[in-house]
């Protein structure tokens, strides 16, 4: 398989060939994820909530995700490995690029960052310096106290428009790849048509380029509140590799995500 780049996912995207991709919080799991074809591995700031069992991400610091990219990094040394910023890590310009620097060593391909406008000038001065940006809009989960709960986002004509503009801004500030969280199908397709950087979705139907999950919701091992847009594909398979294998097939064929996952 030839080595994903950010070049490849954009032939991705022209090629309609859709990329998978899964949190990874460690090297063992890293591996298998490489191993099945999963295009992208995601070190997300989810790991406060589902490896240290917090209630949000919001207590996650610089040092938690460098430590578990370090980590997915060993485990998988070609993989395209993107690794969250968390909450406040990037509050400021300065901060930002201290922030970027331990993760960019513990060998992220990629930075994601949550949020629209006021991240522009931030999306612009880390690809100036090297450092490709991944967007994340819709439901972004650092901010569910200004939401007030973990709601699908853009579900009004006002809301979708506004953010189709921010996705078009984030893509010329310089981002190379969007994640679109819990929002209308419909939205995640005009954003995914007006786009040319690839997007992924969780919980924006199948329309988009690609799709990510929380490694433990696929393996139905999350605790608590399991979200609409989850499958356990382990319940489906049996057997933890054949439910890699089957979640990239559904995504790649598009049978994954169904009406019932989406909104
Ligand atoms: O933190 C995370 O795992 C994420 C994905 C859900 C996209 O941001």
């Amino acid at each position: 398989m030839a080595k994903i780049t950010t070049a490849v996912l954009q032939k991705m995207k022209q090629q309609s060939d859709k990329i998978t991709m899964l949190t990874a919080y460690d090297a063992s799991f890293a591996k298998l994820f490489a191993e099945q074809g999963v295009d992208v591995l995601l070190i997300g700031d989810s790991l406060g909530m589902v490896l240290q069992g917090r209630s949000d991400t919001l207590p996650v610091t610089i040092s938690d995700i460098a430590y578990h990219t370090r980590a997915v990094r060993a485990g998988a040394p070609d993989a395209f490995v993107i690794a969250d910023m968390p909450f406040m890590s990037y509050g400021t310009l300065e901060l930002t690029l201290q922030s970027v620097v331990p993760l960019m060593h513990a060998g992220a391909n990629m930075v994601k960052l949550e949020g629209g406008d006021f991240l522009l000038p931030t999306v612009k001065a880390l690809t100036e310096r090297g450092v490709p940006v991944c967007g994340h809009l819709g439901l972004t989960p650092q901010s569910v106290h200004i939401f007030g709960g973990y709601k699908v986002q853009g579900k009004t004509e006002a809301a979708a428009d506004a953010m189709l503009a921010q996705a078009k801004a984030l893509q010329d500030a310089g981002a190379q790849l969007l994640v679109l969280e819990c929002i209308p199908t419909a939205l995640a397709k005009r954003v995914t048509d007006a786009l040319s950087i690839p997007v992924i979705g969780i919980g924006a139907g199948n329309v988009t380029d690609g799709q990510v999950l929380v490694m433990h919701d696929l393996l139905g091992i999350s605790s608590g509140y399991i979200p609409k847009f989850s499958k356990n594909y382990l319940a489906q398979t049996g057997e933890i590799r054949s439910a890699i294998a089957a979640y990239v097939s559904e995504v790649k064929s598009q049978t994954f995500p169904t009406n019932d996952h989406s909104f």
